[in-house]
């Protein structure tokens, strides 16, 4: 576990804050969220790039949370947006706009126009029809639209199959061997500078070898390009960088960034990375507490607070994500199957996990739930979603709270139609 998170006195405590208070104060479920633990990772990251121009645009798709934007931009991290929704996240948590990039594969008329508006620092686009449509767009408002184009280099990543993005197959960017004649048809477009290349081949990779053959083949195109006379002066190297949830090893900052000064030798020219994950999931975990503990013939059931309404990861892309107790004991530890209160087979969290006994109204928690956690919880069943809170050196504050049943379904609508009670009679 990441060092914002340890035990003192067996009990588990964040920043010198106790998970047990935070979750008396605020209840539970809640994501709790240590800001050095992200800080410490992003500074990481820049320290290993000292000396080569680079920057930094968090993803705001893993915690996308305006506290946790706001310490990452107070560290001089930018932002890597997806919709128009994000950059106003992004504006709003304080990130500076030429420090923002629009990447996706679905901007819409009003997004373009509104990245052109906002003035962020580059568009990466992902298709022929998408780079005539913002050159529509910019010169009949009167920009001229920075914009990297989005290659898709075919590797495979080696990672899960849902979160893999750069093979021939994949929705993702064009295919490497058209990019030279799209840039020539770009270079006839109005309103477009052509900043830069682009290149995110998947996420939660460990391991450096995807990341070179990828890079490697979008570097030689970058070279070949300006060579023919496009004046790219921006390689955007995406994210990706994985993170521990088991035994993955760690990833190595120090050696990717030599792995990326070897490639980009001699190459005069900015480095720009999205990296989501990497910052933010060990900085987060779950806290969740248990409503029942149930056993059955052949198993015993430790049914949780949080579900995959929660975290979705392990019903979605089999994840493991580590359960630990907040107070830790001696005890002999027990196979049990946590499982959330869903009403679902798939809300599983994890079967077979060896923890101390634990039974109702005990406090665990769910490891490096700090990415895709909080951004991908749903309303589903009408249970109370996650509260989430920040710590930050002994202080804390619920950054988002609770949203109970009425304010899930607040902003619904009974049409008047249907508004009378009376019943209907069948048959
Ligand atoms: N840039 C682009 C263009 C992306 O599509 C993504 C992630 C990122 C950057 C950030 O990737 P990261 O550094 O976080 O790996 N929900 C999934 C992950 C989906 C990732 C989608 N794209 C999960 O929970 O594993």
């Amino acid at each position: 576990m990441i060092e914002a998170f340890r035990y003192e006195d067996e009990e588990l405590v964040c920043e010198g804050v106790a998970l047990r208070d935070l979750a008396a104060s605020v209840g539970t479920p809640t994501y709790v969220y240590s800001r050095r633990a992200m800080c410490d990772r992003l500074r990481e990251f820049q320290r290993a790039f000292t000396g080569q121009d680079a920057l930094f645009c968090y993803a705001l798709k893993a915690n996308s949370n305006l506290a946790v934007i706001r310490a990452l931009a107070n560290e001089g991290a930018g932002a890597d947006t997806v919709s128009m929704g994000e950059i106003k996240r992004a504006l709003a948590a304080g990130v500076p706009p030429q420090k923002i990039v629009f990447a996706g594969i679905a901007k819409t008329d009003e997004e373009i126009a509104f990245a052109l508006g906002a003035g962020i620092l580059q568009l990466n686009a992902e298709s022929v029809p998408e780079l005539e449509r913002v050159s529509a767009i910019a010169s009949a408002s009167g920009h001229t639209a920075p914009v990297a184009l989005r290659v898709n280099p075919d590797v495979e990543a080696g990672t899960h199959e849902k979160i893999s993005t750069g093979r021939r197959h994949d929705k993702f960017g064009v295919a490497h061997d058209e990019v030279p004649a799209i840039l020539d048809h770009a270079r006839t477009l109005p309103g477009i500078a052509l900043v830069g290349l682009h290149m995110h081949i998947g996420s939660q990779i460990t391991d450096t070898a995807p990341f070179e053959q990828a890079y490697g083949r979008g570097i030689a195109l970058f070279r070949a390009m300006r060579e023919a006379g496009h004046r790219l002066e921006r390689l955007d190297l995406g994210g990706g960088f994985g993170v521990r949830y088991r035994n993955e090893q760690s990833f190595d900052a120090t050696a990717f960034a030599a792995l990326v000064a070897r490639l980009t030798e001699g190459l005069d020219c900015r480095l720009l990375f999205e990296p989501g994950r990497a910052l933010v999931a060990e900085a987060g975990v779950l806290l969740s507490s248990v409503i029942y503990r149930k056993v059955t013939r052949d198993r015993q059931f430790l049914v949780l607070d949080a579900g995959m309404n929660t975290l979705i990861r392990p019903a979605m892309y089999d994840a493991f994500h580590e359960v630990v107790p907040v107070r830790r004991t001696g005890e002999e530890r027990l196979a049990v199957d946590v499982v959330g209160p869903i009403c679902e087979s798939s809300d599983v969290f994890g079967r077979g996990r060896l923890l101390p006994p634990l039974d109702a109204g005990d406090l665990v928690v769910l490891q490096s739930a700090g990415a895709y956690g909080a951004v991908m919880a749903s309303d589903y069943n009408s249970r109370p979603g996650p509260a989430e809170v920040l710590v930050d050196e002994g202080r804390w504050a619920i950054v988002r709270p609770r949203r109970n049943a009425e304010e899930q379904f607040a902003d619904e609508r009974i049409p008047p139609w249907l508004a009378g009670l009376e019943k209907t009679s069948v048959g």
